[in-house]
């Protein structure tokens, strides 16, 4: 990346530990690029709490700790265990706070979290797979989605308002096999208004970068 904010470096102690947590790739700097494009925007919604499902190495909610500033609360969830020790490795090492829960999607934080998330991040597994190979733990679980590559990201979509706060946005990577005019829709119905902040495309994959927000949000302009 050649933005103005540094990517992060990574807490992980030897290269082989990217055999148990997923390794940065084409999908997290496309979310890094965008986020740093809709900076301006972040700002808008003066965050005071951010949310990153899936965190795996830390990278994506360690940067976000970078351009939006201490004074917030990072939360960020993993259902791979290495992966939760690997985010907050990755923080600490960039000199920022983030608190990371062992938990399947926002389901630990639900509660404590509702209606207040401002920033809410998820570079699910979004990969075209047989349904038996969606993982509940291990690396698989990083890039197995199952039918469409929509079963993990299905199963949070209707999590999101619940979570989101009035002005809150949600930064969702896709592929083209996810087909994102689905997506939409069914956001519609939840509510929320959807805006493509950024694609590009890495080898086979054509990636995206999704944004949602209230239909009655502010949050809106032109990137
Ligand atoms: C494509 S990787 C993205 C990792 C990181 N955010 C990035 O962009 O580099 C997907 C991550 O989601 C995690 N994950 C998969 N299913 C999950 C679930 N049901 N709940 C929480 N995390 C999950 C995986 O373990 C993996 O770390």
């Amino acid at each position: 990346m050649d933005g103005i904010f540094k990517t992060p470096m990574l807490g992980n102690q030897d290269p082989a530990d990217f055999d148990a947590v997923y390794e940065p790739a084409e999908d997290s700097f496309l979310l890094l690029d965008m986020l740093e494009k809709d900076h301006a925007n972040l700002m808008a919604i003066n965050p005071c709490i951010c949310l990153e499902v899936g965190s795996g190495s830390g990278i994506c909610i360690t940067f976000l700790a970078q351009i939006v500033g201490r004074s917030v609360t990072y939360f960020c969830t993993d259902i791979n265990l290495k992966a939760v020790e690997m985010t907050k490795a990755t923080a600490h090492k960039n000199g920022r706070s983030v608190e990371p829960v062992l938990c399947n999607l926002a389901d630990a934080l639900e509660h404590r979290l509702e209606g207040k998330v401002d920033v809410l991040l998820f570079n699910p597994p979004y990969v075209v797979t047989p349904s038996d190979e969606v993982a509940c733990d291990g690396i698989e679980a990083s890039w197995a989605g199952g039918i469409k590559g929509r079963e993990v990201t299905d199963k949070f979509l209707p999590k999101v308002a619940s979570l989101l706060s009035p002005e809150g946005a949600f930064y969702l990577v896709v592929i083209k096999e996810n087909d994102p005019d689905d997506i939409e829709e069914l956001m519609k119905g939840y509510g929320f208004r959807m805006k493509c902040v950024g694609s590009r495309r890495a080898g086979r994959e054509f990636l995206s970068i999704l944004r949602f927000t209230r239909q009655s949000s502010r949050v809106d302009t032109p990137l």
